[in-house]
């Protein structure tokens, strides 16, 4: 048994639409994930839904529908976005399901043993919109609460509260001795900033099932549901215990029979990265550390924070119809020119601004550049060997062997937009190659048949490991560039980048386009 390579995305809110947030966290989660997966290690990569709150039960009522009903409905929408986003997910989280409720009261009935919650009246400013109580810390300068809270109304209320004021020392040596915790670093500054200049208060952890009952109960106290972002964290933990995490499980109590999917063979905890917006920096690097440590155990590696997209330079709103529909783009475009055009655009950490032009821009690049260079190679390989490889030579060895370590050096450091870089060098070297040797010319000379089967040599041979390299970013454009050089297998593994791997005597394929042009005469009449 050894520990997988696990990996989360914060789960989506059932009841909005997906729309270009998710999918741009998804993909880039999912890069990460097959990343690991190529560089030879056992991947967990977990993403899923958040189906509890007041929200949700507000949705469900004016649908006239139950709430389980109206998220059973909704969990198909999301399962198929993932499916056409062609994520690697090794499993699909619902904080509906039995297993996840199971281990949030196991979570609740240890903390509440071990003294970690009280009960208080509290009155104060309630925001509806993000289910939370507001302290004057959450005011803006002129003392009013910002549009981010929606409707905020005077409650007065008798909770749970957890005491996580108590950790606050504890949490700013911990991110001060563990730079890696919070990445970027100017997010970690952001999250020690805050730690250092305000006092940490208590979470107000229920909810009045008279208020809403659409949450998880507490085990110890049948009036209250669980407050939905304490449920909602727990599924990074609830997962691997469903599939028989044992230090999951020994730490909360919980007995692996009780659990359907649990084998012995799955060892995930502690979360290697939990990739999230920086929305909800706060609850994953403050509240989740304090409720893990509270319940003893081990945190996750790292919290690592992505930006938000914008569309023509303003705001993403339904409101104003500046949105982007994913999977309008997919369908149009392909999913691996989405997944391409939104980690080439944006690095893991600053905002990023979607355009139309950009996107058909990004596209004709692929076209030109990897689709090309597969396409003229085997076309040459066709027309002037039969499709049949000359013995090695080494030619594009050299700066294959330099892309190859800057590639796996990026992919290991979630530098996927660096990665993407020192590829597309090599695309470039290699069509200048071509363009340079003129393979197309010496091969009207019988002399040169020597000559042009090297040079098909070093283009197949590139192609092929351009292949490999791609296959984190763009799973689909890999593995057909593997059919059609007519190679078994799949590009999995970065271990095949080596050169060489093509042998002389070998037959390839036909090629087909990558990234057909498009017809953009077409386009610009809709
Ligand atoms: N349900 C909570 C997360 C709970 S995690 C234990 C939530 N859901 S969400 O649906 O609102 O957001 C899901 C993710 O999408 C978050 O990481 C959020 O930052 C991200 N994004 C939402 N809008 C976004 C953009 N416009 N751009 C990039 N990501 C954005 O919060």
């Amino acid at each position: 048994m050894s520990k997988r390579y696990y990996i989360t995305t914060a789960i989506d809110y059932v009841n909005g639409a997906p729309h270009i947030g998710h999918a741009y966290e998804k993909v880039i989660t999912d890069v990460i994930a097959r990343a690991h997966v190529s560089l030879g290690e056992e991947v967990f990569y977990l993403t899923g839904l958040d189906e509890h709150g007041q929200k949700v039960q507000n949705s469900a009522v004016e649908l006239g529908k139950s709430a389980q009903e109206y998220c059973d409905e909704l969990a198909g929408t999301w399962k198929s976005f993932a499916e056409r986003l062609n994520l690697a997910n090794a499993d699909f989280v619902r904080t509906t399901s039995p297993p996840h409720k199971k281990v949030v009261r196991a979570v609740l009935e240890k903390l509440e043993k071990s003294g970690h919650f009280y009960r208080e009246k509290y009155s104060g400013s309630y925001s509806i919109k993000q289910e939370q109580f507001l302290t004057d810390q959450d005011r803006e300068e002129d003392g009013s609460f910002g549009p981010q809270w929606g409707e905020v109304i005077e409650l007065e209320e008798e909770n749970y509260n957890f005491k996580m004021g108590a950790h606050q020392q504890w949490l700013i040596d911990y991110i001060e001795s563990n730079p890696d915790f919070v990445q970027p670093d100017y997010r970690r500054n952001e999250v020690l900033g805050f730690l250092k200049n305000n006092e940490l208060g208590d979470l107000c952890s229920s909810r009045p099932k008279g208020r809403l009952s659409w949450g998880i109960p507490f085990p110890f106290d049948p009036e209250y549901v669980t407050y939905v972002w304490f449920d909602a964290l727990t599924n990074y933990i609830s997962i691997p215990a469903a599939h028989g995490d044992r230090g999951v499980l020994e730490g909360l109590g919980l007995n692996p029979e009780e659990f359907e999917n649990a084998s012995d063979e799955t060892e995930l905890w502690p979360a290697d990265v939990h990739v999230i917006g920086k929305d909800i920096l706060r609850f994953h690097a403050v509240y989740w550390p304090i409720m893990l440590k509270a319940m003893g155990l081990p945190l996750p590696k790292q919290v690592l924070v992505h930006g938000f997209w914008q569309k023509d330079g303003e705001k993403i709103s339904k409101a104003t119809g500046n949105t982007i529909d994913p999977i309008e783009v997919i369908d149009e475009w392909g999913i691996d020119a989405f997944r391409y055009y939104v980690v080439r655009e944006l690095d893991i950490g600053p905002d990023g601004n979607w355009t139309d032009e950009g996107f058909a821009s990004r596209y004709n690049n692929l076209a030109n550049g990897i689709g090309n260079l597969v396409n003229r190679s085997l076309a040459m390989t066709n027309r002037y060997r039969e499709g049949v490889i000359a013995e090695p030579n080494d030619d594009l060895r050299e700066v294959s062997e330099q892309t190859v370590a800057e590639t796996t050096g990026h992919l290991r450091n979630n530098r996927l937009q660096a990665g993407l870089y020192s590829i597309n060098k090599l695309i470039d070297e290699a069509n200048s190659y071509i363009d340079r040797t003129a393979p197309f010319k010496l091969a009207k000379d019988p002399g040169e048949a020597g000559r042009v089967g090297e040079i098909l040599y070093n283009l197949v041979e590139v192609a092929r490991i351009l292949g490999v390299l791609l296959w984190p970013y763009v799973p689909g454009t890999s593995e057909k560039i593997y059919e059609q050089l007519g190679i078994e297998g799949a590009p999995d593994r970065l271990a095949l980048a080596v050169w060489g791997g093509v042998k002389g005597g070998h037959h390839v394929g036909k090629p087909s386009p990558l990234f057909p042009r498009k017809d953009l005469g077409d386009k610009a009449k809709k």
